[in-house]
């Protein structure tokens, strides 16, 4: 289509959006991550998302869950304040009594009916800037009226099967992109379409990911790149700007752990390690 436009993602598009830290900031400066999701025997999505946003750089982190999340979560995450649901197993009713910066919701959560209307009513009354992944595409997939419910420039990170319930099939590639940017368009939110080149699409953007390795294909990488983008919107960077470094560092960082693990045991906690030598590599 002739208003399509495609850019590479490399290091020297990354160099003017990447923002120093201040010397005199505190942890107020980097904003309040709320990474809501997980259920019975999937707490490790939220907490993966969570490390994740913490090593990307916010400046504090919730955790909500449903109450089996609690005791692992402050256990293993010790940087997190954690809250919880009054359901042992899912979550069945989002609300709480802080501020977010930037909110994270999906990860490990099900797709119980009630966890489906505690969605339905937060993305009602929501107002802070939102990625949605895994579970909660998957429930909005289902019931395609709750996508009006996003507001302008929400986050939505599908693998391919979580794209094909979001827009239906494809024929080729050319037809997937097509499908993307109407979607885009329709609900004017940020599509991170995920894969071995993770595109980042925006109504006629199209932002193509240059890092990023088959390690990757491990499970909770993609929980970890939530975590990051939401970490990144938290510390001042714009949604779109946010989905495409991050998916720009999460990618550079399984590239530099890579290197020490190989493409087998590399593991979406590593991909949390190497954080620190991703930023490090723009300079
Ligand atoms: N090359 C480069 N990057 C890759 C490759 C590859 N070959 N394979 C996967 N990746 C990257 C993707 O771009 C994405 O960033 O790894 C990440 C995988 O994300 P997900 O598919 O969401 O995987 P995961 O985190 O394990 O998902 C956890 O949530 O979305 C649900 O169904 C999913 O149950 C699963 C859970
Ligand atoms: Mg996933």
């Amino acid at each position: 289509n002739t208003d399509t436009e495609v850019e590479l993602m490399g290091k020297m598009e990354m160099l003017p959006i990447y923002q120093p830290r201040e010397k005199f900031s505190n942890k107020g400066t980097f904003g309040h991550a709320l990474i809501i999701g997980g259920s019975y025997g999937k707490i490790g999505a939220v907490m993966l998302s969570g490390r994740a946003a913490l090593a990307s750089g916010v400046g504090l982190v919730t955790t909500f869950t449903p109450k089996c999340g609690y005791i692992p979560l402050q256990s293993a995450f010790p940087e997190a304040m954690a809250i919880t649901d009054i359901d042992d197993e899912n979550i069945t009713t989002i609300k709480f009594d802080i501020e977010p910066t930037a909110i994270a919701v999906g990860m490990g959560m099900g797709t119980d009916k009630n966890t489906h209307l505690a969605l339905q009513e937060f993305l009602k009354v929501n107002t802070a800037p939102l990625v949605i992944d895994a579970d909660a595409l998957n429930i909005v997939s289902k019931h395609k009226s709750d996508l009006k419910l996003l507001k302008p420039q929400t986050i939505l990170t599908p693998h391919p099967k979580e794209l094909e319930r979001l827009i239906g099939t494809w024929k080729d590639d050319f037809d997937k992109l097509k499908k993307a940017k109407a979607f885009s368009k329709k609900y004017k939110c940020i599509l991170v379409i995920k894969g071995a080149h993770t595109i980042t699409v925006f109504e006629s953007k199209f932002y193509v990911n240059s890092t990023g390795n088959p390690g990757l294909a491990t499970a909770g990488t993609g929980d970890v790149l939530t975590g990051i983008i939401t970490g990144l919107i938290c510390q001042g960077y714009e949604p779109l700007i946010a989905a495409v470094f991050g998916v720009y560092l999460h990618g550079k960082s399984a590239d530099i752990a890579v290197e020490d693990y190989g493409y087998q045991s590399l593991t979406a906690s590593h991909v949390i390690d190497y954080l620190g030598r991703a930023y490090l590599s723009l300079f």
